[in-house]
């Protein structure tokens, strides 16, 4: 009864409403599913947005401040997807997560130039070693040109700033006010995570394994087993037990990015700026401009470009044959890949870097 009069009124009140013919209702009820079709799309982008928001609650929840205001960074990625998708699987929430925390402490090494406000933590790899003189040149630019014949030969044990310049800690800032600029500038210089391993795993398990005892956990030049050796040490690591943050030529040149530079508590704090072998000219070009407003004399920062770029330090030794092979070993194991994105997931997404593509990816997108 009930239910027939409302249809009877609802048609009354159509018919009313349409009896000026067929073509107006169609318009309209077209208009009624675009409308629908609008709506159901915008519930779709906001549940997505509430999705990542709620990754980013957990997140931080997990690692309290160090996570604060990434919420931005996070939404700006355009990998969004991956890692949500990641997450969920290496992450369920049953506490038990796969992937390497983050920002956990185990070394800063801090190089300061406080005449022109310039600052660097370096993390090890070839580029921190020019890095590291550079910086020193900055620091005191007339001892640097009286002393130093050959910037690139100012490096490791022999270089003129050893502990002049360098300290372990970010906040020695605090106690200087930078001369010539309005405030500190401190750079970060990052790797993409899988060249970043590849360049280690060739330099310190393949080339320099003399005078080393059991170098690359003995597994001579097996890469799977040293992915593995290293992901169940870094596992152990970040447990939350300092005691074993030991310094190995292993652990400090295959730990995360992320694990350097006290980035929980400095990750705003940084210019990040990511760096490969093929792109040395750009990323000096980058940092020698900003220099250069800063006050750094052209004088200067040519005969750094002249001296960095004119050897062959940068070009002869990045596309060996063994880079090339080994990183094809990993680029064709699903298995290594995962690997790689369990120990280096939060640096592939703090620095910016595309995640692998992972098998999951697939089977996610049907
Ligand atoms: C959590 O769940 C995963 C599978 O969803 C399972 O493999 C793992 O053993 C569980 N861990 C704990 C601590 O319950
Ligand atoms: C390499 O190491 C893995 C894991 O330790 C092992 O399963 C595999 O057999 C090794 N491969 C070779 C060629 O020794
Ligand atoms: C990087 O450093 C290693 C030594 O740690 C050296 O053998 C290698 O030639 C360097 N590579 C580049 C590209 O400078």
């Amino acid at each position: 009864m009930r239910i027939d009069f409302i249809s009877m009124s609802v048609t009354t009140f159509i018919q009313r409403r349409f009896h000026f013919g067929q073509l107006p209702f169609l318009t309209f009820l077209v208009a009624c599913l675009l409308c629908a079709i609008i709506y159901l799309q915008l519930q779709r982008v906001k549940q997505q947005h509430q999705t990542i928001n709620q990754r980013v609650d957990f997140l931080r929840h997990r690692e309290d401040s160090a996570f604060e205001k990434t919420q931005d960074f996070i939404k700006r990625n355009q990998e969004h997807y991956k890692m949500v998708i990641y997450e969920e699987k290496f992450c369920p929430h049953n506490g038990s997560c796969d992937l390497i925390k983050p920002f956990i402490h185990y070394e800063s090494r801090q190089m300061l130039a406080p005449s022109y406000g310039v600052s660097a933590c370096v993390i090890y790899k070839n580029f921190s070693t020019v890095l590291t003189s550079i910086i020193c040149y900055l620091y005191d630019i007339l001892r640097y040109q009286e002393k130093v014949k050959e910037m690139m030969k100012d490096t490791y044990n022999h270089r003129l700033c050893m502990k002049d310049n360098e300290y372990h800690s970010f906040n020695i800032r605090d106690r200087m006010t930078p001369k010539t600029a309005e405030k500190w500038t401190n750079y970060l210089i990052v790797r993409e995570p899988l060249e970043r391993f590849i360049s280690g795993f060739v330099n310190k398990c393949i080339l320099d394994v003399v005078n080393r005892d059991k170098p690359c956990y003995g597994c001579d030049e097996n890469i799977t087993c040293v992915m593995e050796k290293q992901y169940q040490s870094l596992k152990t690591m970040s447990n939350n037990n300092k005691a074993a943050r030991k310094h190995t030529v292993e652990d400090a040149h295959f730990g995360p990015q992320s694990w350097h530079c006290e980035l929980r508590a400095h990750y705003l704090d940084y210019k990040i700026l990511q760096y490969s072998p093929a792109k040395t000219e750009e990323l000096l070009e980058e940092l020698l401009t900003d220099f250069e407003e800063f006050g750094v004399p052209l004088s200067v920062t040519d005969d750094i470009r002249e001296q960095v770029l004119g050897g062959k330090t940068f070009h002869a030794t990045f596309d060996t044959p063994e880079r090339i092979h080994y990183t094809k070993v990993v680029e064709e194991s699903p298995y290594l890949k995962e690997l790689l994105v369990k120990m280096f997931y939060y640096d592939y997404v703090f620095f910016d870097f595309p995640l692998p593509v992972l098998e999951i990816d697939k089977t996610s997108d049907s």
